[in-house]
C-alpha cells in the first residue's frame, strides 16, 4: 500500500516537471541576440504557437550537434549560446547565418509543396516599424 502511494507521488512529480516543461516557451517573443549588439534592422517577431509541433520537433530548431551529426537537444538554450557572431573552430555556422537558414530554408521548403508558409523575403520578418535598438 505504502509502495504504491509512493510510485503515484512519484508519477504525479514527473508530470508536474513535464508540465512546467512545456509551459515554459512563451507563445510570442521578439528574438533580440544580445551577441549581435546595435540592430540595424526591425526586430523579428516569433510565434512559437504557430510553430506548433505539427511544423517541426523542438529539437529541430532547438537542436545541438555530436561529431557524428547526430541531433540532441538544446531546449532552454539560446541559439547564441552555441552560434557566435562570428564563425568559430567548434561551429562553423555564424549566429545570423543560423537564423537566416533554419527560418528561410524550413519557409522556402513549405512553400516548394504548396503548404502554409512563413515569409523569405527580408522585410516579411524585419517588418518595418518594429524596433531596432537593444533593450
Ligand atoms: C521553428 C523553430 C522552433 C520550434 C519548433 C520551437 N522553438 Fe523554441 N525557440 C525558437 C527560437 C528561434 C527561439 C529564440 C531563441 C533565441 O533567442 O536565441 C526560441 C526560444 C525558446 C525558449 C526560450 C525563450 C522563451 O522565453 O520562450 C524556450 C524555453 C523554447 N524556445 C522552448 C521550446 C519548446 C519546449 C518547443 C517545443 C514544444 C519549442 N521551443 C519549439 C524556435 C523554435
Ligand atoms: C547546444 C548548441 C546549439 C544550440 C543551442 C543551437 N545550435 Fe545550431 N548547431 C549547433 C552545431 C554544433 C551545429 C553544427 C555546426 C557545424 O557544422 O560546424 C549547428 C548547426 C546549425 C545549422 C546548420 C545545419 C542545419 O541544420 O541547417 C543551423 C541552420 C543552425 N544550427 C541554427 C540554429 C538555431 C536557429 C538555433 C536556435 C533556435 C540553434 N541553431 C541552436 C549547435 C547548436
Ligand atoms: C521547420 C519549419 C520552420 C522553421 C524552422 C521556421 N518556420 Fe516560420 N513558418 C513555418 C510554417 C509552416 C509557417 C506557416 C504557419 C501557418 O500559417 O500555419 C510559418 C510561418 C511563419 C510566419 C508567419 C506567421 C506569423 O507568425 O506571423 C513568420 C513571421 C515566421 N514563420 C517566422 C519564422 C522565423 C523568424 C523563424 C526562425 C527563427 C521561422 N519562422 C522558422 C515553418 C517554419
Ligand atoms: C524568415 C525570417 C527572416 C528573413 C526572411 C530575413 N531575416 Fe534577417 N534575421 C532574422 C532573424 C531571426 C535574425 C536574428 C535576430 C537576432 O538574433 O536578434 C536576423 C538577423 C539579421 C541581421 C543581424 C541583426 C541586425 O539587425 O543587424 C541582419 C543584418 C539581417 N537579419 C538582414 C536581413 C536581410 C538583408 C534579409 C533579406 C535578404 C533578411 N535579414 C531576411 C530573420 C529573418
Amino acid at each position: 500500500m505504502k509502495r504504491v502511494k509512493l510510485t503515484a507521488i512519484l508519477f504525479l512529480a514527473l508530470a508536474l516537471a513535464a508540465a512546467g516543461l512545456a509551459l515554459a516557451q512563451e507563445d510570442n517573443l521578439i528574438i533580440n541576440s544580445q551577441a549581435l549588439g546595435e540592430h540595424t534592422r526591425p526586430l523579428v517577431k516569433f510565434s512559437h504557437a504557430k510553430h506548433s509541433e505539427k511544423i517541426a520537433d523542438c529539437t529541430t530548431c532547438h537542436h545541438d550537434f555530436s561529431p557524428t551529426g547526430n541531433r540532441g537537444s538544446s531546449e532552454g538554450q539560446f541559439c547564441s549560446d552555441c552560434h557566435s557572431a562570428q564563425p568559430t573552430a567548434k561551429n562553423s555556422v555564424s549566429l545570423v547565418m543560423a537564423f537566416h537558414k533554419q527560418c528561410k530554408e524550413c519557409h522556402r521548403f513549405a512553400a516548394g509543396k504548396g503548404q502554409p508558409s512563413g515569409p523569405v523575403m527580408c522585410g516579411g520578418c524585419h517588418v518595418a516599424g518594429a524596433p531596432t535598438a537593444k533593450k
